[in-house]
């Protein structure tokens, strides 16, 4: 199998480009089907405190045999724990419930400004804290804006993970982030299954002989973004990481390209009030 590619972040580091989403994987299934991604090859699992499925990832990590250094894991401080303590105490548990040590990336996962003020610019100076000691080798934020970016202290975030599929492009927010030298992280990246639908994709998908997933997944990776899709269904992960062996050509990528419609599945960071 061809190997996943890697992008090069800003801290010197470098993050497997096509990982594993646990977003709404209960705790009790998140065992079964990180090991059977794990198993078909992916090498980056993407999960959150406030997923409630750390401690499961974490079984599946262990039983998988693979050594630290072989699987990119990501977790997400829970807004409700912006402050250095509350983020110490925050970490400390994430660490504990996946069996780690250190985690590879550790990201802000809203501002939460409607409820939590500017909390946030705290929690970044803790996350910087987190790196020195060792606690993560990378931090980054989540669902940020330029006016949050703007905001904090010290070190820029490597990454920024937010809500991108075709329908839902981010076009000014990534060249925002490509200035700044922030790598894009895809979250819900076909759409929580809502683009999967799509008569325009769908045809692309029969031109080139895959599925509408794999084709929504060669979009993100050719726009130079993390992609990070989710399911619990054995053929569909191993169907989601079956993606490097075609590309799509200029005029299927514009094709794709021109579905931009603002079609936001997910909560929007200036109105989400949790
Ligand atoms: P399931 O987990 O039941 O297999 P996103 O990654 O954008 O959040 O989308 C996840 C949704 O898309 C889930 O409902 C998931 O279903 C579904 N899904 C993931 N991969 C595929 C695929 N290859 N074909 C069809 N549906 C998929």
């Amino acid at each position: 199998m061809t190997a996943v590619p890697t992008l090069h972040l800003a801290d010197g580091t470098s993050i497997p480009q096509l990982g594993f989403g646990t977003w709404q994987v209960p705790d009790a299934d998140a065992t079964p089907a990180v090991l059977e991604a794990l198993e078909a090859g992916y090498r980056h699992i993407d999960t959150a405190q406030v997923y409630r499925n750390e401690a499961g990832v974490g079984r599946a990590l262990a039983r998988s045999g693979l050594r630290r250094d072989e699987v990119y894991v990501t977790t997400k401080l829970w807004n409700d724990s912006h402050s250095p303590d509350d983020a110490r105490a925050a970490i400390e548990g994430s660490l504990e419930k996946l069996g780690l040590d250190h985690l590879d990336l550790y990201l802000i996962h809203w501002p939460a400004t409607l409820k939590y003020g500017d909390a946030y610019i705290e929690a970044w100076d803790a996350l910087q804290e987190f790196k020195a000691e060792g606690l993560t080798r990378s931090i980054g934020v989540s669902n940020f804006h330029s006016v949050h970016l703007d905001a904090l202290r010290g070190e820029v975030p490597v990454v920024n993970q937010v809500e991108v599929h075709p329908t839902f492009a981010q076009r000014p927010l990534r060249a925002e982030l490509d200035r700044r030298g922030i790598e894009v992280e895809s979250w819900s990246p076909l759409g929580s299954g809502a683009d999967l639908g799509h008569a325009d994709i769908e045809a692309v998908a029969v031109s080139v002989g895959k599925s509408v997933a794999q084709v929504i997944i060669r979009w993100h990776l050719q726009h130079g973004l993390v992609v990070l899709p989710k399911s619990v269904t054995p053929q569909r992960i191993a169907e989601n990481l079956d993606v490097l062996d075609f590309e799509l050509d200029a005029d299927d990528m514009a094709r794709l390209d021109a579905l931009d419609a603002g079609n936001r599945v997910g909560p929007d960071p200036e109105t989400a009030d949790f």
